[in-house]
């Protein structure tokens, strides 16, 4: 029997927002039957716009296909192609757009906006089978707290200037740490920390149920650069300080809250140490402590995929005429009518 004569329906997820350009396929009850993606690395420094939306548009058509061929469909097979639509970089965003509407247009299936904050939380919660939790959503461009109340996912605190996935990679730069190939520079402060052993004084600022890391990154480049302490323990004291902030805003959130479960999203979810942090506060307030799986973690196809699984299923489809990105679509502006709260 083929796939068709089962009726079995799929979402196609296309994410660009920053360095990847990722495809997912989803079906319609949850099960990821693709995702594939290319990674765009600078030659120098951080993410040149125009440089990661040209990989993209290179990229495309070959991860497109891959995607199809792990899924074993036909692009005729798809119910519906999603994007994401923001928040991200513009070039990046535009040219992933320009690939959804090409292909929605092509297969004459309606296409559907997906906010890339949201993904990375539903991700999450269908890996994992969380079903109300309280989220930490900590990447290369976001550090917050949310939770659903009342039709949307609320931000309950937040960085106030940089991410926390940022931080650790401008520090790592800065250090002269390089991208190695499937290590995330994130991935590669979280390995030299690991044989850190002394605490370097570093500023730990958290405003209310918001946090600051910009002064803790110029601090800790600052002590390494005057040479009094070891690469491994900036690295420790770094991440030592950054996590206790992002972890004490998250469990002041949680004792607010009282939500039963901790799901923990976004690409800097990979990291042990922050993981370990967090699941102790849990633990404090018997709740139940989830991840991401580490290929869901950094940005992926499939999130975006199943996402548009929900929203589809909403109704939440965008004519091509109106389907222009937004560079800064907050989570708190995205209605979710298909969370309901247990
Ligand atoms: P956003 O989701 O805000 O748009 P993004 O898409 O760039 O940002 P992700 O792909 O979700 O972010 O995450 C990438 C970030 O995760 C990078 O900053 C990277 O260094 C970090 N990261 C990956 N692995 C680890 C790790 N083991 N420890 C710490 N950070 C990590
Ligand atoms: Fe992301």
């Amino acid at each position: 029997m083929t796939i068709n004569q089962k009726n079995q329906q799929f979402c196609l997820g296309i994410e660009s927002t920053a360095d990847d350009f990722s495809v997912g396929i989803a079906d319609f009850n949850g099960e990821i039957l693709a995702n594939t993606s290319s990674a765009y690395i600078p030659e120098t420094g951080g993410i040149h716009p125009r440089e990661a939306a040209r990989h993209h548009a290179q990229a495309a058509p070959a991860v497109l296909q891959e995607a199809l061929t792990q899924a074993k469909i036909k692009p005729a097979d798809l119910t519906a192609i999603a994007f994401a639509q923001g928040p991200g970089l513009g070039p990046c965003l535009r040219t992933g757009a320009t690939v959804a509407r090409a292909l929605a247009s092509y297969i004459d299936k309606p296409l559907v906006g997906v906010n890339h904050s949201v993904a990375h939380i539903e991700i999450g919660k269908l890996q994992t089978h969380a079903k109300d939790p309280l989220t930490l959503y900590a990447s290369g461009g976001n550090t917050m707290v949310t939770a659903y109340a009342s039709g949307r996912y609320r931000v309950f605190g937040e960085t106030l200037d940089i991410a926390l996935g940022n931080c650790l990679d401008v520090f790592a730069r800065e250090a002269g740490l390089k991208h190695k190939k499937g290590l995330p520079l994130g991935a590669a402060v979280e390995q030299l920390a690991a044989k850190g052993k002394q605490l370097v004084p570093l500023p730990y600022v958290v405003k209310g149920m918001d946090l600051s890391l910009s002064g803790l990154l110029t601090a800790a480049s600052t002590a390494l650069q005057k040479g009094a302490f070891s690469l491994e323990d900036v690295c420790f004291s770094l991440q030592e300080n950054a996590f206790s902030m992002v972890t004490e805003v998250t469990e002041r959130a949680l004792a607010h809250t009282e939500k039963r479960e901790v799901l923990l999203t976004g690409g800097v979810a990979a990291n042990k140490r922050l993981q370990a942090m967090l699941a102790s506060i849990a633990a404090e307030h018997d709740a139940n402590f989830t991840v991401v799986p580490q290929q869901y973690a950094t940005d992926n196809g499939a999130m975006i995929a199943w996402t548009g699984v929900l929203a589809y299923t909403y109704g939440l489809t965008v004519p091509v005429a109106e389907s222009f990105v937004k560079l800064r679509w907050r989570v708190d502006k995205v209605d979710v009518p298909w969370v309901k709260q247990p």
